[in-house]
């Protein structure tokens, strides 16, 4: 891990599996429960908009019961403590155990369970209750409120600047993330073709694996503190 300056983090559902938070895809993830056709798209919230507030209420209650572990804890130590160059973490995750494990520089390209958006007036409000009963928007009234995720066949947040930070970057990482859905699992490809060193640290070999420099198998909690410690000890 010489010479890295520039450092892109790509995190997905299994950083936070050991904080109790379900993965999407694994055999008891929260897509087996719940068709993503149902509760993630735009179609189908437009079909029983009860169902996916429920839904997504559940998952709100379920973030605010967890608390960040030791991988969510090491990317805070190395968020403020990396000055070498630049540093962001893009998650694909809704809840908000990196900001409570101490890093600032986090990127929700998902969206983020705490979080409400007016379909009326646009705006976006913290939001930590429930949304079934349809609440008035605090800024213009109409019973207008939507999780504020990005669903299937929806654009994800801030891909331009997603895009920047990938093409200055040294080092990629992909930390807990299936590669199963795109523009996400493309980002490996992308850092690679702009000349950075690519690393996945998984439960498992992701989708994507080949396309990485290298690929450490194991539990975040294990791998990611190492990781830390390894470029935090860079001469
Ligand atoms: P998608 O998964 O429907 O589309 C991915 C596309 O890539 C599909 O066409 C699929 O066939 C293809 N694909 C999958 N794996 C591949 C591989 N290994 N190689 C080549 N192709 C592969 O996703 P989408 O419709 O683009 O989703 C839009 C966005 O919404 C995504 O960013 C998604 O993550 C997001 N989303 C968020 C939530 C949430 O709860 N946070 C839920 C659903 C969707
Ligand atoms: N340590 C490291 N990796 C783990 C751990 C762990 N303790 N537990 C599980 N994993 C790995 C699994 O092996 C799997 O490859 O994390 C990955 C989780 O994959 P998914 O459940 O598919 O979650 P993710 O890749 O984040 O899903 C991407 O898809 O459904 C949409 O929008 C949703 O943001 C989500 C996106």
């Amino acid at each position: 891990m010489d010479n890295i300056r520039n450092i892109v983090i790509l995190t997905g559902a299994g950083i936070s599996a050991e904080s109790g938070l379900r993965t999407f895809r694994a055999e008891d993830g929260l897509w087996e429960d719940h068709p993503v056709e149902e509760v993630a798209t735009p179609e189908g919230f437009a079909r029983d908009p009860d169902l996916v507030q429920r839904f997504y209420d559940e998952r709100r209650a379920q973030v605010i019961a967890a608390n960040p572990n030791a991988a969510h804890l090491a990317l805070g130590r190395l968020d403020s403590a990396w000055r070498r160059g630049d540093l962001l973490i893009v998650t694909q995750n809704i809840d908000d155990l990196h900001e409570r494990g101490g890093a600032a520089r986090v990127l929700h390209m998902h969206g983020q369970a705490l979080s409400a958006w007016c379909t009326a007036c646009d705006a976006r409000h913290a939001w930590q209750g429930t949304l079934r009963n349809r609440p008035p928007c605090p800024a213009c009234g109409m019973a207008a409120l939507r999780p504020d995720i990005v669903w299937f066949g929806e654009m994800p947040y801030q891909m331009e600047r997603i895009y920047r930070a990938i093409a200055a970057a040294d080092l990629f990482v992909s930390i807990g993330t299936s590669g199963a859905v795109y523009p996400a699992a493309g980002f490996v490809q992308e850092a690679a073709r702009s000349g950075a060193r690519t690393l996945e640290l998984n439960l498992e070999k992701s989708l994507g694996s080949r396309f990485f420099d290298e690929t450490r198998l194991g539990r975040a909690s294990d791998l990611v503190p190492a990781l830390v410690e390894e470029l935090l000890a860079q001469p």
